[in-house]
């Protein structure tokens, strides 16, 4: 039985601030549901342990001189053990567990996740006191890429694999930090965790990680040139035949328009009035006109530049005239806040903006809305387009990562041959954007077209066996 220490940031429904949680709450528990012998550790942020009915103490340690506790737990609704990194950067501290209430970083991140990595790193190499080592070591993302470095100072050391989640944070931090931190300074250079002149934590991961995946093979090639790989390119390019593109899985029971606890009324593919009702409902309490003659469009995420912001604001007012309603849910940079509040105060009846973090609310969305809107710049995989699938939402999407991967566009080719899923685009500009949502409402107006494509969408099976079974033999390849 392969033992797998499992580290992430986040994991739903623990602690959650956008897709990464929803992939470390899903993914180890698949696993061990496939016989893996899985430990996922996260940080005990605040948060985090207000939400917990109970833990127990299973190490004391300390680490280059900083003392700290292992607290064990279950992730709810999984039978995943959960070992919990208890130190008072984390624990002592409400909120976002990145960034303070003035959106800056917490100024000790680089000290809070090197913990985190130092801790993941003495678990692998037998360090830790503990009786239990893994055979593999799977990080997540740049706060834990210095556990794959450190584990590889040791002979006797798991397999490393180290998933990227998003390239465009890469936990960059200045030199005194780097010798603050006390690493060994052979990890200051170029081949190492150097990156013109600043000190690197994702490039623990990419650089030594005896493999690299990332959450689609669109991605995957994406990085590996410019501008996807960020000034990263290279590097990733060096180490193409270790870096594979793994999409993404969704969790079903999560995710599920028949049965999703969120909703007052339940929906699937042979019956959708549920959906109409919902729709309705989430009219009324948003204050929007409570019309059926119009489609809402949809979008849950964070407001940020990733998300293709620049190419709905502009758009907002023909989008309003065509005629359409929107809701936006979600929160970010003050700037977009600021812009879609101003356009949805001069439309209450056909805009409403939600700038709040609502898991209840992001459901409602995503089984009331007819289409969803996710022009991103850059998507490693997206998930949102994944749940707007599932639940009959059509998505309108880049071509761009996981989007390309994962949405058919409706061409004339693609509706004849019932592949079509949703609506595609590929220049990042405006009209282009917009040019795809004439199509949609188009579409949206022929009832009969738009039944069969929420079908095929609804049929289309992005669950994690598929994706399961992948890491499954990484985990069993030679180093
Ligand atoms: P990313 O990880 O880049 O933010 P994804 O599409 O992979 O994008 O995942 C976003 C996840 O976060 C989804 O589960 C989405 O529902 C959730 N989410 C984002 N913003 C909000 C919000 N404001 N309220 C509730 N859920 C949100
Ligand atoms: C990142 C990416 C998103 C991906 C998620 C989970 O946040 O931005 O595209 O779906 O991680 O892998």
């Amino acid at each position: 039985m392969t033992r797998l220490l499992f580290v992430a940031s986040e994991a739903y429904p623990l602690i959650k601030t956008g897709g990464l949680a929803d992939i470390a709450g899903s993914l180890p528990e698949v696993l061990r549901q496939q016989g893996v012998d899985v430990r996922l550790l996260l940080p005990a942020y605040r948060q985090l342990l207000d939400g917990i009915d109970q833990s127990r103490t299973v190490a004391e340690l300390e680490l280059a001189g900083i003392s700290l506790r292992i607290l064990a737990t279950v992730l709810p609704g999984t039978g995943v053990e959960t070992w919990l990194l208890d130190h008072p950067s984390f624990a002592e501290r409400l909120g976002n567990p990145y960034h303070g209430p003035d959106g800056q970083p917490w100024p000790d991140n680089a000290d809070r996740f090197m913990l985190l990595s130092r801790l993941a790193a003495a678990i692998s190499t037998g360090e830790a006191g503990l009786d239990w080592r893994p055979d593999v070591l799977h990080c997540n993302d740049w706060h834990t890429g210095p556990a794959v470095a450190l584990t590889h100072l040791q002979e006797q050391r798991p397999l490393t694999l180290f998933t990227v989640h998003s390239l465009a944070h890469m936990g960059l931090f200045d030199r005194g930090t780097f010798e603050r931190l006390q690493l060994p300074g052979h990890f200051w250079q170029d081949s190492a965790l150097e990156f013109y002149d600043q000190f690197s934590f994702i490039k623990g991961g990419l650089v030594y990680a005896d493999y690299i995946t990332t959450v689609s093979p669109t991605y995957a090639r994406e990085i590996c040139e410019s501008p996807g790989g960020m000034g990263l390119e290279g590097l990733l390019q060096a180490r193409r035949e270790r870096l594979v593109g793994i999409l993404n899985g969704i969790d079903h029971g999560v995710w599920n328009p028949a049965a999703d606890p969120y909703l007052e009324h339940h929906y699937d593919a042979a019956n959708l009035e549920g959906k109409a009702l919902e729709k309705t409902a989430l009219q009324r309490s948003l204050g929007l006109a409570e019309l059926d003659d119009r489609p809402l469009l949809g979008i849950v995420g964070r407001l940020v530049e990733q998300k293709g912001l620049e190419l709905i604001l502009p758009a907002l007012g023909d989008i309003l005239a065509k005629p359409a309603q929107v809701v936006v849910l979600g929160t970010g940079e003050r700037r977009y806040e600021e812009q879609l509040q101003a356009v949805a105060r001069a439309h209450p009846d056909a805009m409403a903006v939600i700038l709040a973090y609502d898991e209840s609310l992001a459901h409602r969305i995503e089984a009331s809305a007819d289409i969803f809107l996710m022009p991103s710049l850059f998507e490693p995989c997206g998930l949102n387009q994944l749940y707007s699938l599932r639940y009959g939402t059509l998505p309108l999407v880049r071509a761009v990562g996981g989007l390309a991967d994962t949405v058919v566009d409706a061409t004339p080719q693609a509706l004849a041959d019932g592949t079509a899923t949703g609506f595609v685009f590929g220049p990042p500009d405006s009209g282009e954007f917009m040019s795809a949502l004439a199509r949609a409402i188009a579409l949206w107006r022929d009832q009969a077209s738009w039944r069969r494509l929420q079908a095929t969408a609804m049929a289309q099976d992005f669950s994690w066996q598929r994706s399961a079974a992948r890491y499954l033999e990484l985990y069993d390849s030679p180093r």
